[in-house]
């Protein structure tokens, strides 16, 4: 289909946007959508709960009612809509709120992508030019930080873990490593679905800590042992499935490979690693969405989306055989790689 150039220039015009990303984010960071829960407010009344300037607020609520975040029945008052019911904190999941809040983890990161000429000139990612160090540093750094981070991850992983757990040829499974596994949402869901299934959670302490407040004391915590540590160092012996959800994208190949070597020695003879991704499809056409987290990818982390032939090529680097390959729906696929 041709477009017209008036239509070319509407549908360029619609993707440079870049108010509605950050009024957006500037509304769930105040709480905007948390205040509007229970029906409608004037802007007046908005900005005075919020500490911000009424007539600014006003003109970022207007644009996000033109664009279906809010309605205004009535000249500056503001509603809620499905839309803005998404972007409501509290919610464990189907909330985008951890994912748009600028105080947050990832609204930090989406702020160093301003940097973005940077990282084409050098092929490194701009975050520690926005902050002074790698992400990852700066996260442990500050504690409310992290807890901003693992909170956006376990909701994303509320939504993804029951597609793990009845994606997989588990019962033939004895015992899970999750590593890199966050808060522990997917590793509980799997113990939870499998009782015959032991667990070990390993990631960065504070993680690991939360996991154990969160959901240690019931009956599958019981069968998981909470292991602080680095997947860049030697990893607990005694599985025979090592789990990496989202976490091989994060990486480099080098430290990509790295990881997967750890898995590798840390595995018996009938072991296998289990990667659950997006793998990228250039064939059919990758989706924008993939092609934008490859993007931040490479902006926040350093990591990247990758196809089969790049999931194939990184397991051999650490001595692993590309097994099966399972899509378990929402673009999520499950590689099993073998010793
Ligand atoms: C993208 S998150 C994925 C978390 C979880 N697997 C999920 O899907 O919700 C990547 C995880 O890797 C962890 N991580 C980063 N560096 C690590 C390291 N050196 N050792 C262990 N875990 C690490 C982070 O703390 C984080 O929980």
């Amino acid at each position: 289909m041709t477009l017209s150039m008036d239509e070319n220039f509407a549908r360029l015009l619609s993707l440079k946007d870049t108010m509605t990303p950050w009024a957006l984010r500037a509304v769930v960071t105040l709480g905007v959508p948390d205040l509007l829960a229970d029906g409608e407010l004037g802007v007046a009344e908005l900005a005075r709960r919020t500490g911000v300037v009424p007539d600014a607020l006003h003109r970022v609520l207007r644009l996000l009612a033109a664009r279906g975040v809010f309605t205004e029945p009535a000249p500056g008052v503001y509603a809620p809509t499905s839309l803005s019911r998404l972007l409501e904190s509290g919610q464990r999941c189907m909330s985008l709120h951890p994912w748009l809040d600028l105080d947050g983890a990832i609204g930090r990161g989406d702020r160093a992508c301003v940097h973005i000429l940077e990282a084409l000139r050098t092929g490194l990612p701009v975050y520690e030019r926005a902050y002074g160090r790698p992400v990852w540093e700066d996260l442990a750094a500050d504690p409310a930080l992290t807890a901003s981070f693992d909170t956006a991850m376990a909701s994303r992983a509320t939504a993804l873990a029951p597609a793990v757990a009845t994606g997989y040829d588990w019962p033939s499974a004895r015992h899970v490593l999750d590593a890199g596994g966050g808060t522990g949402t997917v590793l509980a869901e799997l113990l939870r679905t499998h009782p015959h299934l032991r667990g070990t959670l390993l990631d960065r302490a504070p993680a690991v800590t939360a996991a154990r407040d969160i959901w240690g004391a019931t009956a599958e915590g019981r069968r998981c042992t909470f292991t602080p540590g680095s997947f860049f160092d030697a990893l607990p012996l005694g599985a025979d499935v090592i789990l990496l959800v989202s976490v091989i994208h994060d990486w480099a190949d080098e430290h990509a490979a790295a990881i997967l070597r750890r898995c590798a020695e840390a595995l018996p003879p009938d072991g296998r690693v289990l990667i659950a991704e997006h793998i990228r499809d250039d064939d059919a056409g990758a989706t924008a969405g993939l092609l934008e987290l490859d993007l931040l990818m490479l902006l926040v982390y350093g990591g990247r989306e990758r196809n089969l032939p790049d999931f194939r090529e990184l397991g051999e680097r650490a001595g692993l055989r590309l097994g099966g390959v399972t899509e378990v729906g929402g673009g999520l696929s499950l590689l099993e790689f073998l010793l």
